[in-house]
């Protein structure tokens, strides 16, 4: 039903299915009124390339010519499309006329009467103004009617739409009794009067604490957000689907969407728009228009601007930017920054659906960027991961051009002949001890020269934590010749061949699959396979046998079947491990892939994009493969791939 394909962190590319045709998300659906159209739902397919439409089962039902239309022919012929169509119930109706009479059960059998796609529950709209208890009672009865109503959906997908007004406790646990039930769906409630007063770290709190409480597999849909400011933000949080029936009304008060804000076509002094509508017009042909026109054009504008920012989301997931895109989003509006600040908050959370690695560079794009997950983890696993050599000195450089090795051999090798040393950069990351200038992010990163004061001062702290707990008796920074000259004086001991292949082969293990896993190097003779271009390691053999192999692109190893022997022998059960049913691990065992059903147990410490080892119920080595979903994510899906099998005996 709903297949994750490509992702970034919690924001995902996924392919929903539905009876009129499956649809990639993330989808914006058009709001259709049947007795208001602004644009047909023809135009919008054929000119605009809308997929899938979302239009109101209470307004069919409340009018008898739509109704018995809808019931005869049902709902797609009433609307003249033939994609996937989702109706909503009259909750929206009921927050804002108070009038909606009609059955909670009812509702969703008329829904599937008419043959919608996906259905939506009479949820009760939790109001921002509302007190705790009234919260607590709409949530109470929003999942009281969930349940009441999964079992009359019929083949019609259900959603069951989260609420809980602005209390983080209280949505995560409407979500968590939502998705314990047969729904299929799970819309995001309750935060129109947010959206429309730019309330957006609200929203941002609204949305983690929802998602935390969801069945990851399942699509969520944020209700009523149709401006393309919100729509990065959300995705990066894990929202799926939007609907918009903004684009219609702010046409009608004639006002221009972009993905930068609003603007009152009055106050333009001229069309910047490439969209097709603005192409068509100028600032003085579209002002002089007849009104009826002037609102159809700037609707198909506004929501080719809203179908155009969630390809540049789609774009951005696909090449692993999606921060990046939603920090610059951010600089359009202060209130989208402080949303930002609420991300900070939430590090451990997004933390774990934070992929092993990325495709492009770690972006800097403000003093935000420092609370990336990415940071954090790196910073983390430092700290808990990360063993020093077997040394009592330790030199360190400043941030230089990268990759460090390379800025500092002349320097490493002076101190080298003389002293056993180690050597660590201080950086934007954190320390990065010199082995490690390859490893993701370090390497593949952009950041400018100066920073921004603030975070200056948060390195800081991190190089204070290190100089209070790394561990060496003796500790300097490096001011050249004259700090040769002191070690030489303090430290008379002979100098130890400083092998760098070696401490680095020994770092990323640890690094990138846990505290121990570098005594893998000392299982047996081990030798290296070196790029003759580029003088990098290529392979690592123990006892020749090729266990693993290193990555140029990103620093990191790719484990082999006879690495992952070895690994098993260190780290204990369940480290790194996804345990899979017997048979489909005898499958895997043969390099097929392993999907999400068969996946019995996974190591919580299991990321998107990290190297595992795929054994059968019996902890038995079945292959290796690259996990493309954290363990939440491969214990809920039904369906697609959880780990891409790229090596197995046979
Ligand atoms: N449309 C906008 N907000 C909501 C909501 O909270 N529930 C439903 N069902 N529809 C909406
Ligand atoms: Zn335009």
């Amino acid at each position: 039903m709903f297949e994750l394909k490509e992702r970034d962190g919690l924001a995902r590319i996924c392919e929903l299915t539905t009876k009129h045709g499956k649809v990639t998300t993330p989808v914006l659906l058009p709001v259709i009124n049947p007795n208001f159209l602004t644009i047909t739902p023809a135009e919008m397919k054929d000119r605009l390339g809308v997929k899938m439409l979302i239009t109101n089962s209470y307004i069919i039902r409340s009018s008898d010519q739509l109704r018995e239309k809808a019931l005869a022919n049902g709902v797609h012929s009433v609307l003249g499309f033939d994609g996937p169509v989702m109706t909503d119930s009259g909750t929206f109706q009921d927050y804002v006329y108070g009038d909606v009479k009609v059955d909670p059960d009812e509702i969703v059998k008329f829904q599937s009467a008419i043959g919608s796609d996906i259905g939506t529950i009479l949820d009760i709209f939790s109001e921002p103004g509302f007190t705790r208890e009234q919260v607590e009672k709409a949530v109470e009865e929003t999942v009281r009617r969930g349940r009441s109503a999964a079992p009359l959906r019929g083949d019609m997908l259900l959603a069951g739409t989260v609420q809980g007004g602005t209390h983080p406790d209280l949505r995560q646990r409407c979500a968590e009794e939502l998705s314990a039930l047969d729904l299929q769906v799970h819309p995001i409630g309750g935060v129109v009067p947010l959206l429309e007063n730019y309330r957006f770290a609200d929203i941002a709190n609204i949305i983690i604490a929802s998602k935390k409480g969801l069945n990851p597999s399942r699509p969520v849909h944020l209700f009523g957000a149709g401006h393309p400011m919100v729509f990065p933000l959300a995705v990066l949080l894990g929202c799926d689907m939007f609907d918009s029936a903004s684009y219609a009304k702010y046409a009608r008060e004639e006002r221009m969407m972009f993905p930068t804000g609003t603007k009152f076509l009055r106050d333009l002094h001229d069309l910047t728009c490439h969209c097709p509508a603005c192409s068509r017009t100028s600032i003085k042909d579209l002002i002089e228009r007849p009104r009826e026109e002037r609102t159809k054009m700037i609707a198909e504008h506004n929501l080719h601007v809203c179908l155009g920012e969630l390809r540049n989301v789609r774009n951005a997931i696909h090449e692993n930017s999606i921060w990046e895109l939603v920090e610059m989003r951010a600089r359009a509006h202060p209130a989208l920054l402080d949303a930002l600040k609420v991300l900070a908050k939430h590090k451990d959370y997004l933390e774990r659906s934070e992929p092993a690695t990325r495709k492009g560079a770690f972006f800097y794009c403000g003093p935000e960027s420092y609370d990336r997950p990415a940071v954090q983890r790196y910073q983390e696993r430092y700290f808990t991961r990360y063993r020093k050599p077997n040394t009592k000195v330790l030199v360190g450089f400043e941030e230089a051009e990268k990759t460090y090795a390379k800025t500092y051999a002349k320097e490493i090798s002076q101190i080298a002949e003389k002293v056993d040393a180690s050597f660590v950069v201080s950086t934007f990351f954190g320390p990065v001890p010199i082995e490690l200038d390859e490893y993701y992010p370090i390497a593949q990163s952009l950041i400018p020269n100066e920073l921004d004061a603030c975070v200056k001062d948060r390195m800081h702290g991190t190089m204070e934590r290190h100089a209070h707990s790394h561990g060496y008796p003796l500790a300097v920074m490096w001011e050249g010749e004259e700090t040769l000259k002191f070690l030489v004086e303090m430290v008379p001991s002979a100098p130890r061949k400083f092998d760098l292949d070696m401490l680095k082969c020994r770092a990323v293990l640890d690094m990138q699959f846990g505290k121990g896993a570098g005594d893998l190097m000392d299982m047996g003779e081990a030798r290296f396979v070196k790029s003759e271009r580029t003088g990098k390691i290529k392979n690592v053999l123990i006892d020749e046998k090729h266990v693993l192999s290193m990555r140029a692109r990103d620093g990191r190893f790719t484990l082999k079947l006879e690495g992952a022997r070895l690994l098993m022998k260190i780290l204990p059960n369940p480290h790194m491990r996804v345990v899979v049913e017997d048979e489909p691990a005898e499958f895997a065992a043969k390099g097929n892939n392993v999907f999400a059903k068969f996946v019995r147990e996974c190591d919580p410490d299991v990321r998107p994009g990290d190297d595992v080892i795929v054994v059968n119920t019996k902890n038995e080595l079945a292959a290796v493969g690259r996990a493309l979903m954290n363990r939440e994510e491969m214990l809920a899906f039904k369906r697609g791939i959880a780990v891409r099998v790229k090596d197995s005996p046979d």
